[in-house]
């Protein structure tokens, strides 16, 4: 579907009013992991693959700019990429999210439209299901169940707790005879499912503790279902994944924690709904889920959202399964937050108590429960005293993984065990950036393994020179994709639009302008938008903003622009004097390619005009002239006033 400006003025409306509302930095963070640096933020590159941030945001110009890649622009079209969606899409989820009407475009896309049935028929059935758990006598053995796992009243209540009766459509029919929704839109809800004989549909959920699932702003996204006989399969029922729901971005229980994740400045993610009901039943109430699925980048990078400090607590099984999901988050997390400098567990700065204000850090602690298997059933024998303690004590994730390695591999009776296992702490030591930290490490190390320090800073070494070269060839293979020198001079001309017109006027900027012979259509489409905005604003923000709208739809425009914008710190604050000599600099090195084109042309002409002696002189006098020409050219502009 595409999106007609039936009522411009209207749509302007809508449109201002969503952009007053995004913050960038908060629709980025969503994606990115950013570290605040000087007057920007930075992370790695959502849209291509890196170690090392190149991607940067700009809060007070509200862009991103990515320096690998050379994507960027603003948050409208931030979110277009990221999700994959059309403007109309991201402006229609915007206007809902802000509860905005969005009067010429008719009405919300399909998309959204969807999303907001779905909403409602979720509501609904959580609703149902509780009132069933409270109110129906069929529902005394799930009563009798939470009841012995020491859920409480007021835990129903917070989570909205429900039971899903044994009848087959139980669901289905309180829902058709509240609305009618259809059972194609039932089926897309992942409520009910499709009979597997006879045709027809059945409730997806039958006879199982149902524990709704919420998005961050507590709409009710999907539901998680417990069995409660033996004989049911599987243990837990969890809806598909549907236009609202995304199991690998979801995390169940961010809604209830994420205050006491802002307040406590650290979060514990465990494995299981009802590993978070207990904790949350105790009163520890910074604590989410997974979803059945292993931790991702996603969920990392919302978390990071809440916690300043990214202090992020794994708090999984200590089941085969849970230290896989450990080890598997651990690679996750290194993916997310390295490059970033100063990962706190390997940081210089890193002191117990911390910075709260430190951006740039995360720590990363794993807490493992020596009796029970998960942190539900220790907090039920233990107490949640004893958790606490655990919480306290929870080492680094890098001192968890070292001792792991350790203890798996027994006892270190013959060299080739030992030279195996140094060959599995490498990795892990080679990510310490600071070199006092990582004496201590292979001092540490050393000991406990008895291999002198000498070797084992060899190895660690040599692991380190061979990552380096690695990203030596990265940045060639990144120069190589910069843009030619008289087109990056045509682009810091056009960047003059910006600068503030006590400085430089229009007039002027037009007179030196007229001087570039612009050929890339790119350039040729900002400037002539250029030309026409800043006779209406000139004041910087404005301009780029209205410059952004106005490209929306150009891809290839709107990074040129992005570029240009991000490059404006070098130029704004530069005293008249330095200003003009920029600026013919510029004008030269674009004229000179110019320059250069022609006589090489010029060169040509005059090759196959050899036999016409008369041409051919022409043609030498002309290539003169042109050379006298730009000289002429470049003195009256130095004479011109700014
Ligand atoms: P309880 O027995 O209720 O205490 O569950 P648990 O949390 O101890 O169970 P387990 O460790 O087996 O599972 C942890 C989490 O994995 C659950 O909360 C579910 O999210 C997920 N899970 C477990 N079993 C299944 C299953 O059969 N299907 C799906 N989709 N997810 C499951
Ligand atoms: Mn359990």
């Amino acid at each position: 579907m595409s999106y007609k400006l039936t009522n411009p003025q209207e749509n302007q409306d809508v449109l201002l009013e969503i952009k007053n509302r995004l913050d960038i930095i908060d629709v980025v963070s969503e994606h990115v992991v950013l570290k605040k640096s000087g007057k920007n933020y930075w992370g790695l590159c959502p849209f291509h693959k890196e170690k090392s941030p190149s991607f940067s945001v700009n809060p007070d110009k509200g862009i991103y700019k990515c320096f690998g890649c050379g994507e960027g622009g603003d948050p409208i079209s931030f979110l277009m990429k990221v999700n994959n969606e059309s403007f109309f899409e991201v402006i229609s989820e915007l206007a809902q999210k802000y509860n905005l009407q969005l009067p010429s475009y008719g009405n919300y896309s399909e998309k959204v439209e969807l999303r907001t049935k779905i909403y409602d028929l979720n509501a609904e059935a959580a609703k149902y299901y509780k009132d069933k758990l409270l109110n129906s006598p069929e529902a005394k053995q799930a009563k009798d169940y939470l009841e012995a796992r020491g859920i409480t009243k007021e835990v129903i209540e917070k989570f909205s707790i429900g039971y899903s009766l044994k009848q087959a459509d139980g669901l289905m029919s309180h829902l058709m005879d509240k609305s009618k929704p259809g059972f194609d839109l039932l089926d897309k809800a992942g409520l009910v499912s499709k009979k597997s004989t006879g045709g027809g549909y059945c409730d997806r959920f039958r006879h199982r503790i149902m524990v709704p699932i919420q998005d961050d702003k507590g709409n009710i996204i999907a539901f998680g279902a417990r069995a409660l006989e033996d004989s049911q399969n599987p243990k837990y029922l969890n809806s598909p994944d549907t236009p609202v729901f995304n199991k690998s971005r979801s995390l169940f229980a961010l809604y209830q924690a994420k205050e006491n994740i802002r307040k406590s400045d650290s979060v514990l993610i465990m494995e299981g709904y009802f590993d978070v009901i207990s904790a949350h039943t105790h009163g520890l109430t910074n604590v989410v889920a997974t979803l059945g699925t292993a931790l991702t980048e996603q969920h990392l990078k919302i978390l990071a959202k809440y916690t300043d400090s990214r202090r992020i607590y794994l708090a999984f099984d200590v089941d085969d399964a849970g230290i896989n999901a450990t080890n598997r988050g651990a690679e996750v997390i290194k993916n997310v937050f390295s490059g970033l400098g100063s990962i706190k567990q390997f940081d210089e700065n890193f002191t117990a108590s911390g910075d709260i204000n430190d951006r740039t850090s995360c720590e990363i602690r794993v807490i493992s429960t020596n009796t029970g298997k998960d942190p539900d059933e220790f907090i039920r024998n233990e107490g949640i005293e004893a958790y606490n303690n655990l919480i306290t004590q929870a080492p680094l994730l890098i001192d968890y993984q070292i001792n792991r390695i350790i203890k798996s591999k027994g006892l270190l009776d013959n060299p080739q065990t030992k030279s195996h296992l140094v060959k599995e702490l490498i990795p892990i030591l080679a990510e310490i950036k600071n070199s006092i930290i990582m004496d201590e490490y292979i001092e540490l190390i050393s000991k406990r393994l008895s291999v002198s320090t000498e070797s084992l800073a060899i190895e660690v070494k040599k692991s380190l020179q061979n990552l380096t070269s690695e990203k030596k060839i990265k940045i060639q293979q990144q120069t190589n994709k910069k843009m030619e020198k008289h087109l990056q001079a045509q682009k810091n001309l056009l960047s003059l639009y910006f600068i503030n017109s006590d400085k430089l006027s229009n007039l002027c900027i037009n007179n030196y302008l007229k001087e570039v012979n612009f050929t890339d259509p790119e350039f040729l489409i900002i400037k002539s938008k250029l030309e026409t905005l800043t006779n209406e604003t000139t004041d910087t923000d404005g301009l780029i903003s209205s410059l952004m709208a106005k490209l929306a739809d150009d891809d290839k425009a709107k990074q040129i622009a992005v570029d240009m914008i991000v490059s404006l710190d070098n130029i704004k604050d530069l005293d008249e004097k330095y200003l003009r000599e920029y600026i013919l600099e510029n004008i030269q090195c674009s004229n000179q390619h110019q320059t250069f084109i022609e006589k090489n042309k010029l060169k040509d002409d005059y090759h196959s005009a050899k036999d016409d002696e008369m041409r051919a002189l022409q043609l030498q006098y002309k290539v003169r002239e042109m050379v006298e020409q730009s000289k002429y050219r470049l003195e009256t502009i130095n004479d011109q006033k700014i």
